[in-house]
């Protein structure tokens, strides 16, 4: 077996269960589930009927080419020069994934390289808190993660400036996730002037996950990353990939779909080993697809939907717990003033509603674990289902007062 596997840390519902092992929640209380991020408002049925169509005029009937159809590389450049005013060679500078999460995984495998002879492994930087997965490549890809804090008093920016040069020189990918999962934070320019000039000082590849980027609730759309770069004058995105994804935007988890753009040589890369790798995207997903990026009706529904929702819950929960509107995702990071998991555990038990411990999505480094003291709510259920759950969450910490 893999040696590397056993350093994989449990995934974080896999500890919310055993924190929940043994109760029975509250009867009275049907349950209710802000614990994981999966959008549950419905599929739209045009993107449905693309599938449909398209698996019913034969496109199960032959092997996809791992690069994707050109018209569907159209689509991403097409959807990229609209939200972003990009620029964007569909040939060379984009590539179809299934869903950003195989994606970063397999992101990491291509870039991290081997330092034999070296005494300490390359590193992977990643915010922290952070999705999983950053953590997981890493490691199966025989690196070690530098988890680098967002601070809370700054609107939950990564503190950067915390990285040592000597770690920054050992680094050779480094995760971004704007907005982020779970603080919802948006990147500004500067933050990515920074990064950039530290990625051309020190030659690391900078991986942008930014699968929330349509779900906001400022006027301005989120900056992305490689809006960034263009506005920075660095239109070859050298060193630079972003991950995009329908499945918040466009309501399809189950369908597995997402792209990647950005700099053309590690997209040549990227696309060798993941012709190895077979993770080509069924012809009827990738029909399904250049319908739903050609659509913004229903992401800006989508968006009206988060929008009221949270509008609604926010200021129920800023009674009783340290918690604000983000600039942008589906989660709420509360600060709940004492145990993250005493509170997770306690409120199911009474009123069967679910949340995640922050501590489950942080690294503890240097005797602090940044997601302590939080938890993080998914706002995905229907309003009103969100609202009851704020309603009982307002009773249960008043009544642990
Ligand atoms: C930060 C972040 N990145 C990536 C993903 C993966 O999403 P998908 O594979 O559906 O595109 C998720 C899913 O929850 C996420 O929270």
């Amino acid at each position: 077996m893999n040696p590397l596997l056993s350093r994989l840390q449990p995934y974080p519902f896999e500890r919310l269960r055993q924190l929940f092992s043994g109760i029975t929640p509250d009867p009275a209380h049907r349950p209710i589930s802000l614990g994981i991020g999966e959008p549950r408002h419905p599929t739209p049925p045009f993107i449905i009927d693309a599938l449909c169509d398209a698996a019913r005029n034969g496109a199960l009937a032959s092997y996809p080419a791992t690069v994707g159809e050109p018209r569907l590389r159209e689509a991403f450049a097409g959807w990229l020069a609209r939200r972003y005013g990009l620029k964007i060679d569909p040939q060379t500078q984009t590539l179809p994934v299934s869903g950003s999460r195989e994606a970063l995984f397999a992101f990491a495998q291509t870039v991290l390289q081997p330092r034999p002879g070296a005494s300490a492994p390359p590193l992977v930087v990643s915010p922290n808190p952070f999705y999983q997965i950053y953590e997981g490549a890493a490691l199966l890809g025989s690196a070690d993660v530098h988890y680098v804090p967002s601070d809370p008093k700054r609107n939950f920016a990564v503190d950067w400036d915390a990285v040592s040069d000597a770690t920054w020189a050992r680094t050779q990918l480094l995760f971004v996730c704007s907005p982020g999962n779970p603080t919802g934070a948006v990147m500004p320019l500067e933050e990515w002037r920074r990064l950039f000039e530290l990625s051309d000082r020190h030659g690391f590849v900078i991986a942008s996950d930014e699968c929330y980027s349509e779900i906001y609730f400022r006027d301005e759309p989120p900056l992305g990353g490689l809006q960034a770069a263009a506005q920075l004058g660095r239109g070859d995105f050298r060193r630079l990939v972003s991950f995009t994804s329908l499945s918040k935007r466009s309501n399809v988890p189950g369908m597995r779909s997402g792209f990647v753009a950005g700099d053309a040589a590690l997209l040549k890369a990227f696309l060798l080993y993941r012709t190895y790798h077979g993770s080509a995207m069924s012809p009827a997903v990738q029909a399904a697809s250049i319908a739903a990026w050609g659509d913004e009706a229903h992401v800006a529904e989508n968006r009206r939907l988060y929008r009221e929702k949270f509008s609604r819950v926010t200021p129920m929960l800023a009674e009783v717990l340290d918690v604000q509107l983000p600039d942008a995702g589906f989660y709420l990071w509360a600060g709940v003033g004492g145990s993250d998991t005493e509170f997770a555990r306690d409120l199911y038990a009474q009123y069967n509603v679910t949340v995640l411990p922050g501590s489950y999505i942080a690294r503890e480094r240097d005797g602090t674990n940044p997601g302590a003291g939080r938890v993080r709510m998914a706002l995905v259920a229907e309003s009103d289902e969100c609202v009851e759950a704020a309603r009982r969450i307002v009773q249960f910490v008043r009544e642990r007062r």
